[in-house]
């Protein structure tokens, strides 16, 4: 494959693996980048120091270009950037924040910026601000999504209309149907956070992996729309901040969601463990997935049912 994405990043497919708290270390992108997507260190979890040891740790696992993604909710954001620059990475991704943030000061060092966008607005905003490409994510998505509820389906063909630039399609994507469906509907790439996670190299907890096995299509829900819309498994936890987000509102539910939040939910449950009290980040696709391969088999299964997906569109196609 060869496209405006692969020649950006200077990879072999466009696949990329998406930044993921407690989930995306150096194993899994150096995983993917040896398997010819692009990998993403999700710094959101991490202190500058231990963003730094999972650099170097990825660059000597891998010679292939790897990048960082940089979540501008966290207030460390500033230092990550400079401690992956100093470190040698040409490759941003940003999300959760404005686009004009860092995105003139990454590219005064010569990076290339890829911000992260759930609505058509913003998207727009992303291309004035200057970025190389944008993903698009759907509300299908695992992690913190839109407010608006836009899936993919809806958002990807909505921001090829109105962007020129690279556009990167998120959110449901998983197997190679759906890959093909993101190039028809306008998309250059794709990125995909739940299915790596559901692979050896991923560093979520391995009960959490394999609770995921059983997970069907109710097993997620978006929570928390009114602070910061995050799409969970439904565990005690989730089922807790339900019960709280019907019984309160205005800034009476902004509390009582921070303080039931806490500290260290997330580790907890995606790098610890806990099914029960821990916060689970999965999106909608994981209904689809039944196993926990290695990321090259990802890779060679994806490959060969988007081959196939195009043949039988391209055999089926006399309306
Ligand atoms: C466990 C988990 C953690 C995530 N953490 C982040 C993050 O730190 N930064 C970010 O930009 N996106 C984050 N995401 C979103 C992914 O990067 C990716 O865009 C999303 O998972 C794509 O949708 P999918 O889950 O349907 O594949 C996270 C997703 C998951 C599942």
């Amino acid at each position: 494959m060869n496209n405006s994405i692969t020649k950006l990043f200077g990879i072999k497919y466009p696949i990329i693996q998406g930044g993921m708290v407690w989930v995306s270390g150096a194993k899994l992108a150096a995983a993917v980048s040896e398997a010819g997507g692009l990998g993403l260190i999700g710094a959101g979890s991490m202190q500058p120091e231990l963003l730094a040891q999972h650099i170097k740790k990825a660059i000597s696992l891998s010679k292939k270009p790897i990048g960082v993604n940089i979540p501008l909710l966290y207030e460390k954001s500033q230092e990550q950037i400079e401690t992956a620059l100093a470190l040698g990475i040409k490759i941003f991704f940003t999300s959760a924040g404005s686009p004009r943030k860092f995105t003139s000061f990454l590219k005064s060092h010569g990076a290339i910026v890829v911000h992260v966008t759930s609505s058509p607005e913003l998207a727009l905003k992303c291309a004035q601000a200057g970025v190389d490409a944008i993903v698009a994510e759907g509300f299908e998505a695992g992690g913190h999504n839109g407010r608006d509820e836009i899936t993919t389906m809806s958002l990807i063909p909505q921001v090829r209309d109105i962007v020129t630039i690279p556009l990167i399609a998120a959110g449901a994507i998983a197997e190679g149907r759906t890959m093909a469906a993101a190039f028809a509907l306008g998309a250059d790439g794709v990125q995909m956070g739940t299915r790596f996670l559901m692979t050896k190299e991923s560093s979520a907890h391995q009960n959490f992996k394999e609770c995921l096995l059983l997970a069907n299509s109710h097993s997620t829900k978006t929570f928390m729309k009114a602070t910061t819309p995050v799409r969970l498994f439904i565990n005690t936890f989730a089922k807790e901040i339900d019960l709280i987000e019907q019984n309160y509102h205005g800034t009476e539910l902004t509390e009582k969601l921070q303080a039931h939040l806490g500290k260290w939910r997330a580790k907890n449950g995606m790098l610890l463990g806990d099914l029960e009290q821990g916060e689970l980040e999965i999106g909608q696709a994981i209904s689809l997935i039944k196993n926990i391969p290695t990321v090259k088999e990802v890779f060679e299964k994806i490959l060969a049912d988007y081959q196939a997906t195009l043949k039988l569109l391209s055999s089926s196609q006399s309306f």
